[in-house]
């Protein structure tokens, strides 16, 4: 007799507008896959539907078979980024499968929580400035990425270590149409937040790192237009991860006191009201899938002290949209020198 096959059910995500939960009717990891690649439509239309954010509970397994996170992944996408190739960092390597990012508190990644928000009630405070973590994952590479997946193995208790998410569709949407109209016509200016040209390395006047011409700050439109949807969103990034140096805006007055912040801050702010925003509540054996296209995302502090955290990370490219049509990749470099040289606090 032939095993049933597995099934899949999609809901809406509790406690918000946008988000999907999928559900499988088995907990085999082997079977899961099997009955996601019957079906990458059904996934793919779920996943755009609720605006690219969808949450898959229940798959601790990829623990013990780790290519699973690169199966699932390569559904979103052709192309899953190697770690191994475009990092120099070895901390940050999974042992055996090189598009696994680990991210984890513990040796030897020691990497660090962000700090910790600063609210005026005993809730987590989601909203830029009070909560300034949010960012969409490498926006200072052309053309940026389609997708981040997250998987989590070891957590803090589910109050801390938690992933905000900010409908950034939503939030253009809300704005007036002339300021909308304004905002197509623009840029900003992204960069990793290493290089001295952040906000906070402006302020407080560190030197300015000299790059290799494949590690410059890259402009991006401030709103996007979804390549599969076609829906536009804001396309925006924390002050960590912007060019105080020359922007954040061109053709605005640059610098942290300038126009181009002042409209940074202002849209940040409107971006991740509560009303745009969702607050995952992890569970070991999550997996949320993310579209860095049209979502903001922020992780929250944990007590790195007392608690281990464990996420493993791909991420995919391939599908930028029209902005970005036949460029090639800003970020390999061109004459055979480390991809991350002169960078090493990456
Ligand atoms: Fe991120």
């Amino acid at each position: 007799m032939t095993e049933r096959q597995v099934d899949f059910h999609v809901s809406r995500l509790a406690g918000t507008h946008f988000g999907c939960r999928v559900e499988f009717d088995s907990d085999d990891l082997a079977r899961i896959i099997e009955a996601c690649r019957r079906e990458p439509a059904r996934l793919l239309d779920a996943f755009y539907a609720a605006r690219g954010l969808m949450v898959i509970a229940g798959l601790d397994g990829i623990r013990r078979q780790p290519r699973a996170l690169v199966e699932l992944s390569e559904l979103f996408g052709d192309e899953v980024e190697n770690y191994r190739e475009t990092l120099t960092s070895a901390r940050f390597f999974h042992d055996s499968v090189d598009q696994i990012l680990v991210l984890s508190n513990a040796a030897p990644c020691n990497h660090p929580p962000p700090p910790r928000a600063v609210g005026d009630d005993d809730r987590l405070p989601r909203q830029f400035p009070a909560q300034v973590n949010w960012h969409t994952d490498q926006s200072y590479r052309r053309p940026p990425p389609d997708i981040t997946l997250l998987l989590a193995l070891e957590l803090p208790p589910p109050d801390q270590g938690q992933t905000l998410f900010a409908d950034c569709i939503a939030a253009f949407e809300a704005l007036e149409p002339g300021f909308r109209a304004r905002l197509e016509a623009l840029e900003a200016i992204h960069a990793p937040s290493w290089i001295g040209r952040s906000r906070a390395a402006v302020e407080k006047g560190e030197p300015v790192l000299d790059l290799q011409p494949h590690q410059l700050p890259q402009r991006q439109p401030i709103v996007r237009r979804h390549p599969v949807t076609g829906q536009a969103a804001l396309y925006l990034c924390e002050e960590k991860q912007l060019d105080y140096v020359d922007g954040p805006i061109p053709g605005l007055t640059p610098g942290p006191d300038g126009e181009g912040s002042a409209l940074m801050r202002q849209l940040l702010a409107h971006a991740t009201q509560p009303a745009f925003t969702y607050a995952h509540r992890w569970k070991t054996g999550d997996l949320v899938i993310a579209d860095n296209r049209n979502l903001l995302h922020c992780a929250t502090w944990y007590d790195a002290e007392r608690y281990r955290r464990l996420m493993w990370r791909t991420t995919v490219m391939g599908n930028p949209g029209d902005e970005y049509a036949g460029e090639e990749k800003s970020w390999i470099p061109l004459d055979g020198c480390a991809l991350m040289a002169g960078m090493e606090h990456a």
